[in-house]
């Protein structure tokens, strides 16, 4: 069992840099299959999520070349199976957007029900309904199998979202591009990584216009080519590093952090008394006071993002006073609390909330990961503890951070990797 052993109270100071965003580059991975031509990656973390991504295309028949640490070559311009295997596609949430693209592609798709952090259901049926509109035929075999095909391909239509689902969202833009005719996305998810995934699209030769807001208009084509695309910088390992400066009391620089990516969070760290220097390529905290309480209340971009939940429940352990944090996206997102206990916090969890009454210090203790954003938050609360700390479990960690212990070591924390 890999752990970090953590000797905490060491203040964070210096720079960081920000690897490219995990809930990009996955998709773009996935559209890939979209066109018969080479398509480049540059700035591709190197994050188990992203190598079960790339071993499930593989599976599917993509060629796959990594040009040098970060740049990823993707070709498919042979015969693409529609078989998605279940191994693979249990490994991870984001396995399920392969099925737009295959659908667009080779009008079927035999897959299974996606794996994924355990902080909830995550069920697929936007996905399903959105692609169902498009003229997708859904079988459900047994065994979790579903098998969706289109005898005539795929045609335009105007799809409601019952909720902005960032990977429904996602699906359905990547099944459009191709469909024969004009595809309305209503109540679209707005993340910046849809903005990204609209661009990329657009890149390949896609007549798609609108991420960013709440209605995507989508004029299918014919064919598309490649392209060569750098990711963007990950706004969640960014808002986690700043964070992590807040709650240590220490000065972190994070380069690649983007204030219109993380409007929310830089609000919520202003109310809570946080310093912050907003650079060029780059944001600063600082933050030597004890952090006032706050409310937060997750919500769909560009509301406060789900993904830096716990990781603000770490800090509000330790604020001046009593904070209140609503989960609205995900049920089951508090997992991470019960360790957090076991280090000190005074948190009690009442349906989709937590009342967190501020301490004194968090004391070292050995805590378990359970998903990747609550193992996040368990390693910032040990690097703010008194003592030692073990946080056991790390291939959650692993799945969005890249290289997490070397970058929080060369902020200066004492941090040892036992895998
Ligand atoms: C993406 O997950 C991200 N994952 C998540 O990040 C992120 O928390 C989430 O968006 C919200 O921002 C990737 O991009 C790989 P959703 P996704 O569809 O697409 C319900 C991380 O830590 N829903 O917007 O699965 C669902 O149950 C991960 O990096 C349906 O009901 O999120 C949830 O309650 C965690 N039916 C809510 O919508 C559906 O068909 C949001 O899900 C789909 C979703």
């Amino acid at each position: 069992m890999s752990e970090l052993l953590i000797s905490g109270a060491k203040p964070l100071y210096g720079s960081v840099k920000v690897s490219g965003a995990k809930n990009s580059v996955l998709k773009m991975m996935a559209a890939s299959l979209l066109t018969k031509e080479p398509c480049i990656l540059r700035n591709v973390p190197n994050l188990s999520d992203v190598q079960k991504m790339l071993d499930l295309l593989v599976d599917l028949g993509t060629e796959a070349t990594w040009l040098n640490p970060g740049t990823l070559y993707l070709h498919n311009a042979n015969e693409i199976s529609c078989y998605g295997s279940e191994g693979l596609m249990r490994e991870m949430r984001a396995s399920i957007l392969i099925l737009g693209p295959l659908l667009a592609r080779v009008h079927k798709a035999h897959i299974y029900y996606p794996g994924g952090c355990a902080i909830g259901p995550r069920p697929i049926d936007l996905h399903l309904k959105g692609l169902e509109s498009l003229g997708a035929t859904i079988e459900q075999e047994q065994g979790g199998v579903l098998f969706l095909y289109t005898k005539n391909g795929l045609k335009g239509n105007r799809i409601y979202l019952d909720f902005p689902s960032v990977g429904a969202t996602e699906n359905i833009m990547m099944a459009a591009v191709l469909a024969k005719g004009r595809t309305v996305i209503e109540n679209a998810a707005r993340e910046p990584e849809i903005v990204e995934l609209q661009r990329f699209l657009s890149n390949l030769g896609a007549n798609i216009h609108g991420a960013g807001t709440d209605t995507i208009i989508i004029e299918g084509v014919e064919k598309l080519k490649g392209t060569e695309y750098t990711v963007i910088p990950d706004r969640i390992e960014a808002g986690t590093f700043l964070l992590a400066g807040a709650i240590t009391g220490g000065c972190v620089k994070v380069y690649g952090a983007r204030a219109d990516h993380n409007e929310a969070l830089l609000y919520k760290l202003h109310e809570a008394g946080a310093e912050f220097f907003i650079g060029s390529n780059y944001i600063e905290v600082k933050n030597q006071k004890k952090p006032k309480a706050l409310r937060i209340r997750t919500m769909p971009y560009p509301g406060f993002p789900t993904d830096l939940q716990p990781q603000i429940t770490a800090l509000l352990a330790l604020a001046d006073g009593t904070s209140l944090v609503t989960e609205t996206v995900f049920p089951d997102r508090f997992k991470y609390v019960h360790e957090l206990i076991r280090l000190g916090a005074n948190i009690v969890l009442e349906g989709e909330c937590a009342i967190i009454k501020g301490i004194p210090k968090f004391k070292g203790a050995k805590v378990l990961a359970t998903d990747l954003r609550g193992a996040a938050a368990l390693v910032l609360a040990a690097l703010a503890a008194n003592g030692e700390s073990r946080v056991c479990e790390l291939e959650h960690l692993d799945r969005g951070y890249e290289n997490f212990s070397e970058k929080v070591i060369s902020l200066g924390a004492i941090v040892e990797r036992h895998n």
